[in-house]
């Protein structure tokens, strides 16, 4: 058996690694169209940070695991195709804003059809639109060369930043599909090393939407907690408590109830709109509007976040440094794909705030590029002045303590491990008074930022505990 995939990114290279990692004697080999992405797979610097994939890269790397851009080679020789490239949001046309650009599965799917011979099993690993696997079948048997196919949905639930660990013990594998032998042969690859009991097995259609469906309740867990931490923020309660006192309840545990500036990442967003505009197709108006509000409510927290910091630092913080702690859309990655803080960064930006930016893992270009990319409209237009805000009032700190240098402020907007191991009294002393700091993240000890001198606002807790009833 010969496995190949089509797209070595997030979910593409770890996947794939894991894989031959496991089944030592199954070739694997990952390709792209992009030579720089397969050049940095075959060398020591991987194109993504996550932790532990450098061993895992390594040992398999040159053994039975291949990097290449030979798309068609590796579609000709292989008997199971993962689909893994990209699936973004429609910026153009018909569903803008909302649905899937399935423009890279449909080219895939046609040079799949092109070169493939004999039986091919073809593996949906992108997360997809409900019945996407119809399109991909009839533009597979579109091209009569005699060639035959099954089609699997097999959907990833690794998280980014924990990825390794997801892959060697996931909650469960999904596989999706209709012939029973092709499903036993993917089956059979997972079961090296994960339990057969943890594998589910499904028609397509439910392992496609399983997809979406995971993924907007896990989003919808932080909208909720997230528009809580508002009403806290307005009562004196302290979300950190409440989502202990809930998270207790065995019905709704304890885990993704942790408060921040909002979720980010390439998934959440995306696949949340992108099931709204399937409700939408099939007349689903108030399952549509339901799904939505999980987004508002995301664009909500972020632009309530920077709102108080403009409203606490005297309601200006035009030519003030505010030092920015984390770009990431959340620790342990490197991936900055709709990151809250772009548009926290942007928005005070906007309010002509000096901002220095200090991430442990994001390149000062990647930041500048999201800057701009978050001030560009959908038509592809960016103002002379908000160029000029990115390129004269962003500047890059290599460390936490050059960020907050002679600032106004601190905004946590990342909860990378090593923040909390800072020289805090250094810190405090390099800044000017008051000394403001957001943690965005719920990251920070309240009382010893407060006994060193600093004005801690965070996010799900009144700012005024101090007086409040208890
Ligand atoms: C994945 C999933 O595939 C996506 O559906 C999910 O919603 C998010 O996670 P991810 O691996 O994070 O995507 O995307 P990315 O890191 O952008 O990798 C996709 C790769 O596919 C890129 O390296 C791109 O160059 C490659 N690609 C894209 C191709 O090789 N061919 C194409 O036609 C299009
Ligand atoms: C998510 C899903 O968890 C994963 O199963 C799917 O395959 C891809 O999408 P990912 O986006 O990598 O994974 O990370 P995740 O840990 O889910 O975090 C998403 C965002 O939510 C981050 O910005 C994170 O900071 C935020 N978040 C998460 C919170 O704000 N609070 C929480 O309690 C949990």
């Amino acid at each position: 058996m010969k496995i190949c995939c089509i797209g070595a990114g997030y979910v593409g290279g770890p996947t794939m690694a894991m894989i031959a990692k496991q089944c030592p004697d199954i070739p694997v080999h990952v390709v792209d169209l992009n030579q720089e992405r397969i050049d940095a797979w075959n060398s020591d610097h991987l194109p993504i940070y996550e932790p532990g994939l450098d061993e895992v890269v390594k040992e398999a790397r040159g053994r039975n695991l291949t990097f290449s851009t030979r798309v068609d080679e590796a579609i000709r020789e292989s008997d199971i195709i993962f689909i893994s490239v990209n699936t973004p949001t429609k910026t153009f046309g018909i569903g803008a804003g909302r649905a899937a650009n399935l423009e890279f599965i449909e080219k895939c799917a046609r040079q799949i059809a092109k070169n493939a011979n004999g039986h091919k099993i073809v593996v949906e690993k992108s997360t997809l639109p409900v019945r996407t696997a119809e399109a991909v079948k009839r533009i597979l048997s579109s091209e009569c060369s005699g060639a035959t196919f099954d089609v699997l949905s097999n959907p990833e639930f690794l998280a980014e930043g924990t990825a390794i660990d997801d892959l060697l013990n996931p909650d469960r594998v999904l596989i999706g599909g209709e012939s029973e032998a092709a499903i036993e042969t993917l089956c059979s690859v997972y079961a090296r090393w994960i339990s057969r009991d943890q594998i589910l097995t499904t028609n397509l259609w439910s392992s496609e939407l399983s997809k979406l469906t995971a993924n907007a309740f896990l989003a919808q867990r932080v909208s909720s907690i997230n528009a809580m931490s508002a009403l806290c923020e307005a009562t004196g309660a302290d979300i950190d408590e409440v989502a202990r006192a809930i998270g207790s309840d065995s019905r709704i545990g304890p885990k993704f109830l942790k408060a921040s500036i909002g979720f980010g990442g390439s998934c959440f967003q995306k696949d949340i709109l992108n099931l709204v505009y399937l409700c939408e197709h099939f007349g689903l108006r108030e399952v549509a509007n339901y799904w939505e509000q999980v987004v508002v409510m995301n664009d909500y927290q972020k632009r309530r976040f920077s709102e108080d910091i403009v409203k606490t630092m005297f309601n200006t913080v035009s030519d003030k440094k505010i030092g920015i702690w984390g770009f990431a859309f959340k620790k342990d990655t490197n991936d900055t794909r709709e990151s809250a803080a772009i548009y926290v960064c942007r928005d005070l930006l906007r309010e002509r705030a000096r901002l220095c930016i200090h991430d442990p893992r994001v390149p000062e270009s990647q930041i500048r590029q999201e800057l701009m990319a978050a001030c560009t409209d959908m038509s592809g237009h960016l103002t002379e002045k908000d160029r000029w805000l990115v390129e004269n009032n962003v500047s890059i700190a290599k460390d936490c303590y050059e960020a907050a240098d002679d600032a106004h402020a601190i905004a946590v907007l990342t909860e990378w491990d090593e923040f909390k191991t800072i020289d805090f009294e250094q810190v405090h002393a390099s800044m000017h008074r008051p000394s403001f700091l957001f943690d965005g993240r719920n990251l920070l000890d309240q009382a010893s930022m407060d006994a060193l001198g600093f004005e801690m606002h965070a996010i799900g807790k009144s700012f005024n505990r101090k007086n409040s009833p208890n």
